[in-house]
């Protein structure tokens, strides 16, 4: 498991410096690492909550393969946290808050993911990430 991911920073390194298109399985990969290391691991990583780990298991390497686009579409919009709200959740906005560059990065992840899924209709699906809520419909 260790090789496997030295293996995917060594394809991201590379890519980097061809100047390639990044990945799905590295986009998924950093994605990972950047929940984790967020309040979403309190609920999303085992003991966690059993109900959002049906969800999603970040202890998994496809974390994302349990969710359905719908569900995957409201990553970026529920990460994009302000500090009351994490203050709320009861994190510490200067550890918790999300960078930027990090809901750059999940913005990618979830459009490639859907992409993958989905290869006739990503468009679609990509341009209702930002206001997450949108495209719910239950
Ligand atoms: C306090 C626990 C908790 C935390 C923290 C948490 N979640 Fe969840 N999450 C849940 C639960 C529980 C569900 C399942 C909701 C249900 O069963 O309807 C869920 C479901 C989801 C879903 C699926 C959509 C939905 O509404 O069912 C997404 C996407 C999601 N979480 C993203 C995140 C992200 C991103 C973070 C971090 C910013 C996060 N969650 C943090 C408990 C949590």
């Amino acid at each position: 498991m260790a090789l496997w991911r030295l293996l995917i920073l060594n394809l991201a390194f590379l890519s980097g410096v061809c100047g390639a298109v990044e990945s799905l399985e590295m986009l998924r990969v950093e994605s990972r690492q950047i929940l984790r290391t967020r309040l979403c691991g309190n609920c999303h990583i085992p003991p966690g909550n059993s109900r959002a780990l049906k969800i999603y298991n970040l202890d998994r390497e496809n974390w994302a393969f349990s969710m359905s686009e719908r569900q995957l579409e409201q990553i970026p919009g529920r990460a994009d946290l302000q500090d009351e709200e994490i203050v709320e959740m009861g994190g510490d906005p200067h550890r918790h808050k999300f960078t930027k560059r990090e809901l750059e990065i999940l913005n990618r992840y979830v459009r490639a993911e859907i992409k993958d899924r989905n290869p006739a209709a990503t468009l679609f699906g990509a341009e209702h990430n930002q206001s997450g809520e949108a495209s719910q419909q239950r």
